[in-house]
Formats: structure tokens, C-alpha cells, sequence
């Protein structure tokens, strides 16, 4: 089958086709006919060398896929031969055939398109476990999301604004901010001339962000513990302008915060499972309502790759970058 390899992994790494063999299912396993793969900045990090696979897990870059079942490992009791999927995996998208563990696959919502679909399970896991599980948002809370164009915090603003939270979001540029509106965002932050602590807390009048995400770090550690409100928790998903800073932690104490930061990829099949699990029951069914619409900037055929990491890398993009296969 075609697959995508890395060469030169590094700085200045190439995306190019090659020839490689159709792996097969092991026990709890699916083998998909990719029809679509998503994008995610992690992948442009696991190209540069700075982001190993985790142990098992193909060097094949991808880590969601949509398509169909093309054949299923013994102990699959949910799918079957030529059922409409998408799964979210440890790698090994960016190919014609992709394994996926069957706890970490899901049915393609009503509606959606093979490349839509694609599009979903790492958003989704993600902010489903980072602010539902790990933060405890509840519904007619207020939450910030940082990065709120990203393929993350398109589904994030969507998924918050469906289940009745008050969303505010920032991003850089006019019409990144305007997105963000569209999406649902109730107050939409521009940090590029906006000072976002300010910000948050002239639109809650004075009561600050009930849970935050960020995918920022360096200098949000510090400015998300001034903009969160009374027991506010903050979760860091990346630390993309820097892991170190100087904190002052005066604003947790005295607001009683709660400070977390997680990753999915490394997490046992187990736990992925569950939080797939909570997925197709709490954001399928908005999907499927029309009350989340996945939002694709653009797709690439397999052969492109490296031209859609160089979009994704140059910044422009709104959501998610799939490629078809
Ligand atoms: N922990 C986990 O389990 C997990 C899972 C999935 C993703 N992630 C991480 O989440 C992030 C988003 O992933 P993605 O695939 O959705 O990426 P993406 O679409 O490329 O988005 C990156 C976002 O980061 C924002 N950003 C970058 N540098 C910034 C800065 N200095 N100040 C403010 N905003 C900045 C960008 O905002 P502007 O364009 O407005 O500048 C953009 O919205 C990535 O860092 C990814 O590694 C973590």
C-alpha cells in the first residue's frame, strides 16, 4: 500500500509517498480502508524528530483516519466488514490501510462526510477528557479557550456553546476573532492588541473564566491564574511558546485554582476507550443535530502531505487540514 514516510527527520524533513506492507489486525484491532486523515500539529513535531511515537505505536505519522472496516482482529464484537468509521490511533494514518484499536473507534456521526469525519476524534477526545473530565465544566459556566481558530478550539467552542456554557476565546487578527464568534463564542479575544486578562474580565464583570484551556504556556501560566474566576481550573494541553516560566501562584491560593495539564496519545487503551465512550454519547448526537459542524480548512491528497504540513506550519488555517486518500 502507499503510505507517507519521513525523510531527513528533523528541521528540515520531506513528506514523501512510498511502498510499505498492509499491516494486519491483532486481537481488538480493525484494519480501516482510509478514506481521509486528519492533521494535527503534533504530527509536524513527530516529523522534526521532537515527538517519538509511543512504544508499539507505527512511525507512520497520523493519528486519526476515517473510512471503512476492512477487516477485524479477533475479540471485535462492535464493527464489522465495511462499516463507516473513524478512530482515533498512535499513529500510522497517513496510509491507504490504518490499524485502530476497536475501544477507539467510532461510527461516522450521521451526516458527516468521510473527510468531516476525519476531522473529529483527536479534537474531540481531547477537549472532551481536558475540560469535562480533567476540568469539570459545567453547563452556565464561562470558559476561555486559547488558540480558539486551532483545530482544537474550533471543536471546543462549538462543543461548549452546545451544552449551554458561555464561551470566550481568543485568537490573533480580525478575522480569526470573527470566526471564533460564528462558531459561538459570546466574546472573542484578539491577543495580538488585547490584553486577554483584561479582557476576560471586563466580560464577565469582574468574575473571571470558570475553567480555562491553554495550549499557549510561558507567559499564560501566570496571566491565566489572574484571568480565572473563584475555584477556577486551568488545563494546559502544550506549552507551544515555552514549558518554563516565572510563575507567581499568589492568584491560586487565594482563588482556590486548580492547575492541571495532560496528554492523550500515551494514555492505555483502557482509558481511551472510556473517554471514546463519553464522545459518542455526549457529542455525536450534536454532530448528527447540526449543532456542531466540523470545520475543515482545507484537504490535501496523501502525495501532499508536506504541503499541508506547510500550511499548517505557516498558521493561516481555520480547524482542521485532512488529507484524502
Ligand atoms: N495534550 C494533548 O493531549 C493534545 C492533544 C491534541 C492537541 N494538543 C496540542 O494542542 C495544540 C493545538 O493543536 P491543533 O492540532 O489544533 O493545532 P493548530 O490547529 O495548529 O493550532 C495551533 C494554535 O495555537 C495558537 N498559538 C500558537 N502559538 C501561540 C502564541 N504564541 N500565542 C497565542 N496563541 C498561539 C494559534 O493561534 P493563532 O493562529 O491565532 O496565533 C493556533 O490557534 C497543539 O499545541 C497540540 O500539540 C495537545
Amino acid at each position: 500500500m502507499h503510505a507517507i514516510a519521513i525523510v531527513n527527520a528533523g528541521p528540515d524533513y520531506r513528506l514523501e509517498l512510498t511502498e510499505v506492507e498492509v499491516p494486519r489486525p491483532g486481537a481488538g484491532q480493525v484494519l480501516i480502508k482510509v478514506a481521509a486523515a486528519g492533521l494535527n500539529r503534533a504530527d509536524l513535531l513527530q516529523a522534526r524528530g521532537k515527538y517519538p511515537p509511543p512504544a508499539g505505536a507505527s512511525p507512520i505519522l497520523g493519528m486519526e483516519v476515517a473510512g471503512v472496516v476492512e477487516a477485524a482482529g479477533v475479540d471485535c464484537t462492535a464493527f464489522s466488514v465495511g462499516d463507516a468509521v473513524c478512530a482515533l490511533m498512535s499513529g500510522g494514518g497517513y496510509a491507504e490501510y490504518a490499524l485502530a484499536e476497536e475501544r477507539c473507534t467510532l461510527p461516522i456521526p450521521a451526516g458527516a462526510t468521510p473527510v468531516q469525519a476525519a476531522s473529529l476524534p483527536e479534537a474531540y477526545f481531547t477537549v472532551w477528557t481536558n475540560l469535562f473530565d480533567t476540568a469539570r465544566l459545567q453547563q452556565g459556566e464561562t470558559v476561555l479557550i486559547h488558540g480558539g481558530t486551532s483545530g482544537i478550539g474550533t471543536a471546543a467552542i462549538q462543543l461548549c456553546a452546545a451544552i449551554g456554557c458561555t464561551v470566550l476565546a481568543t485568537a490573533s487578527g480580525p478575522e480569526k476573532v470573527a470566526r471564533c464568534r460564528t462558531l459561538g463564542a459570546a466574546h472573542a479575544i484578539d491577543y495580538a492588541t488585547e490584553d486577554f486578562v483584561e479582557a476576560v474580565s471586563r466580560v464577565t464583570g469582574g468574575h473571571g473564566a470558570d475553567v480555562i484551556l491553554d495550549m499557549v504556556g510561558a507567559d499564560y501560566i501566570s496571566r491565566n491564574l489572574e484571568a480565572a474566576a473563584i475555584k477556577g481550573r486551568i488545563v494546559n494541553i502544550a506549552f507551544q511558546k515555552g514549558a518554563v516560566a516565572q510563575v507567581n501562584f499568589t492568584p491560586m491560593i487565594q482563588k482556590r485554582l486548580t492547575l492541571a495539564a495532560t496528554t492523550l496519545r500515551g494514555r492505555s487503551i483502557a482509558e481511551k476507550g472510556l473517554i471514546r465512550d463519553a464522545v459518542l454519547e455526549q457529542v455525536w448526537p450534536h454532530i448528527a443535530a447540526g449543532r456542531i459542524k466540523p470545520v475543515v480548512d482545507a484537504t490535501f491528497a496523501l502525495a501532499e502531505a508536506g504541503t499541508a504540513h506547510a500550511r499548517m506550519q505557516e498558521g493561516g488555517h481555520i480547524g482542521k487540514i485532512v488529507l484524502t486518500v
